[in-house]
């Protein structure tokens, strides 16, 4: 694993942004695993800026998003489906065809969920899976107990990520449910690139990377993965007991010469 501090949250999602960037030039056909929520807002921003000023190609990428609210349609302004579209979709010359989300309001979940998880696998797999994390710990909504092998499937969301995500619902109740890939389907991405912003995100970053590995916190399984980066700024990475050393790879390792 690899752990970035970034001196403030635009530096980390402009670094964050340059490596999908620097991804998607090496590959022009990326299989690009995307997640939502405010973190990723600026990493999109970033991406729409690349692609309009230093023609970046998304005509090949293809993208899998991690997860989507149960019952809400691609219309509904706070389906990810909408979240995608107006922050990076329609900023970009992806083809449509080529974006995929999880189908919310599917009437058999479980049969959605397999196809999800087929069409993940015939596309040649994840080569790059962008992730946030939640307050629960959660990566996708692999909420707490959620196996570390598990698949893409229906999950009940947890009172900490409901309390999280309310604001974007204001008055009205949000979904109890999502799907979501899996913990097991997100460690078999070729590479994984973790980004965490805010003093919010401080403890559970440090459970995650520094603490043991366990289903209570599904980010703590990123340390499984054999190409994990993850990007943090100083205030999420306020608990993290060896910074210094993460400091200490970042300035020495000639691989990130061109981010520092
Ligand atoms: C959301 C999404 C995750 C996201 C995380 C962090 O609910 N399901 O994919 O990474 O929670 O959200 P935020 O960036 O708003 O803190």
């Amino acid at each position: 694993m690899e752990i970035i501090i970034q001196e403030n949250a635009e530096r980390a999602a402009r670094m964050t942004a340059k490596l999908i960037a620097d991804a998607v030039r090496e590959k022009p056909t990326l299989v690009l695993g995307l997640a939502t929520g405010g973190t990723m807002e600026k990493v999109y921003e970033f991406l729409a800026e690349f692609h309009a000023k230093d023609s970046l190609d998304f005509s090949r990428v293809v993208t899998f998003n991690l997860d989507e609210y149960v019952g809400l349609p691609a219309e509904d302004p706070r389906s990810y489906r909408y979240y995608m579209e107006e922050h990076l979709f329609r900023h970009v010359n992806i083809k449509p065809e080529n974006t995929h989300l999880p189908d919310g309001t599917a009437s058999d979940l479980k049969s959605e969920c397999q196809r999800y998880e087929e069409l993940i696998k015939s596309s040649g797999g994840v080569d790059l899976q962008l992730l946030g994390v939640g307050r629960s710990g959660h990566i996708g909504f692999n909420e707490p107990l959620s196996a570390l092998r598990s698949r893409t499937r229906a999950t009940t969301l947890s009172p900490v990520t409901i309390e999280q995500n309310q604001i974007y619902f204001g008055e009205s109740a949000m979904p109890s449910r999502a799907i979501t890939v899996g913990v097991g389907t997100i460690l078999e991405s070729r590479r994984c690139l973790m980004l965490a912003l805010g003093k919010q995100k401080a403890a559970v970053v440090a459970k995650a990377l520094e603490g043991p590995i366990s289903s209570m916190i599904s980010a703590s399984a990123l340390q499984l993965h054999p190409h994990c980066t993850v990007i943090v700024d100083e205030e999420a990475a306020a608990d993290l007991k060896e910074k210094e050393y993460y400091r200490l790879i970042f300035k020495t390792e000639p691989d990130w010469e061109a981010y520092r």
